[in-house]
């Protein structure tokens, strides 16, 4: 399947073009079984987008089985395409149906445009367990870049030693989700970074009290002056929200396995990877876990556990046991797995997924491939020097 034939690839190409053609005329079906994945060259890739929502929550009801749920509407075919920009010389790049190049760059919402200044205080505040009410709490705690940005217990402990009930999710890549949290409570990052820092169960510290705590810090006026040039009071909430999230903006993993697959290079991913790939497709994990996140961004259902999900935020029935579906990426680093941290190893997470979104049994061998493909989804990490922060 790697290597083609001239006629070959001018046959696909001939393919693909008519398949976007039939695709843009509004076909929302797609193509699942006929078409050859990864192997269609394009003759003309764009880059890959993640669009920014106007609608903070969007939200999917049943639990996909069926196949126009593999074409969720923010991730057409057109979009998953090779970035252009990306390609590695010398190689060829493939198309996928199902699975992007992770782009090295999220997308910058703006206003709040990314500055090297910026960067450097959101990593300080990143790492600065004086915006927990306790001192000893940072977004760091439950967020530790050295464990995949996540804290390896199955629920977070906060303030108190108390527990919030739910998993940590990894920052890492985060900002490529329009939804964030496990029920897609928050649109973006910014409003996501003001929830954790005023949750009684995580740094448990009032929007008003962080600003004071943070005032009374003499060293970190600089910082935010140089962030936020030109205004006359800089240390507020909302730009310590902001300059956290062009932070976490940084932490991008790009180049995994998968991704120098899709650029060209038949080597990157193991054979048993690949068959974990194709049984990944085949079986419809696919019809969720899509796009350079390996996933479609969307809630859906999950019904494991108490856990009522969105329902929390809206009290809506309708809403009960919908979660976002998270990023693939960096799976390895960050187990234990699901909004509860219920499955330990990711072979439990794909049975139970199996089992609970798919109703069907995989064998051994179609576990230990499909864990062989996960497996090699690990990015270059971001490179992240300790922030020595302002004694006082
Ligand atoms: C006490 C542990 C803890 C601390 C401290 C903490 N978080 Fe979290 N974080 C969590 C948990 C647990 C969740 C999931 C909560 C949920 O979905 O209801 C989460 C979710 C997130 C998400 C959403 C990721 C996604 O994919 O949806 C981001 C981003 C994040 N935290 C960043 C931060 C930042 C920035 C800080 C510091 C201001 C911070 N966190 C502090 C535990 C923590
Ligand atoms: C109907 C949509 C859907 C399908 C199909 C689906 N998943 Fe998921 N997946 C989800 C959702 C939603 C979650 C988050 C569950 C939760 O709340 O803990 C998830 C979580 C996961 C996780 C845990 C990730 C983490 O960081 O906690 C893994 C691993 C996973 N899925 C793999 C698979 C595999 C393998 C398949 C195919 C056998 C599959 N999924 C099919 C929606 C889906």
């Amino acid at each position: 399947m790697s290597r083609l034939s001239a006629q070959g690839r001018i046959f696909f190409a001939v393919l693909g073009i008519a398949l976007i053609l039939v695709i843009l005329m509004g076909l929302q079906d797609r193509p699942q079984r006929e078409i050859t994945p990864f192997t269609v060259p394009t003759a003309t890739p764009e880059p890959a987008v993640v669009e920014e929502e106007a609608s903070p929550v969007e939200v999917v009801d049943e639990p996909a089985t069926a196949e126009e749920e593999v074409a969720p509407e923010e991730a057409t075919p057109e979009e998953e395409l090779v970035p252009a920009e990306e390609e590695a010389e010398g190689t060829e790049s493939r198309a996928s149906f199902f699975f992007a190049v992770l782009p090295s760059t999220p997308p910058i919402p703006e206003d709040n445009p990314q500055t090297p200044e910026k960067e450097e205080l959101g990593k300080m505040l990143y790492f600065e367990p004086r915006l927990s009410q306790s001192s000893v709490i940072a977004c760091s705690t439950c967020h530790n870049l050295g464990l995949g940005g996540t804290d390896r217990i199955p629920t977070s402990l906060g303030h108190d030693f108390q527990t919030g009930g739910r998993n940590a999710p990894t920052v890492l890549n985060a900002a490529f989700f329009n939804q964030q949290f496990w029920d897609g409570r928050a649109a973006s990052l910014e409003e996501q970074a003001q929830g954790p820092i005023q949750a009684g169960v995580e740094m448990a510290m009032p929007a008003d009290m962080a600003v004071e705590r943070i005032k009374g810090i003499a060293g970190y006026l600089p910082y935010f002056q140089a962030a936020f040039p030109g205004e006359e009071d800089p240390i507020t909430f909302d730009n310590i929200a902001k300059a956290i999230a062009a932070f976490e903006r940084t932490l991008i993993t790009p180049n995994d396995p998968l991704d120098r697959y899709l650029l060209g290079d038949d080597d990157a991913l193991s054979p048993l990877a690949k068959k974990g790939m194709e049984t990944f497709e085949a079986v419809n994990c696919v019809a969720c876990h899509n796009g350079p996140m390996l996933s479609s961004g969307l809630l859906m259902r999950f019904r494991h556990g108490e856990d009522p999900g969105r329902m929390t935020v809206t009290g809506d029935p309708a809403d009960e046991f919908l979660f976002r579906v998270p990023t693939l990426r960096n799976l390895p680093l960050t187990s234990p797995y699901f909004h509860d941290g219920s499955a330990a190893t990711i072979e439990e997470a794909i049975n139970t997924m199996a089992n609970v979104q798919l109703n069907r049994e995989l064998t051994p061998e179609e576990v230990e491939a499909i864990s062989a493909f996960l497996n090699s989804l690990v990015g270059e990490q971001p490179q992240v020097t300790v922030p020595i922060l302002p004694a006082n």
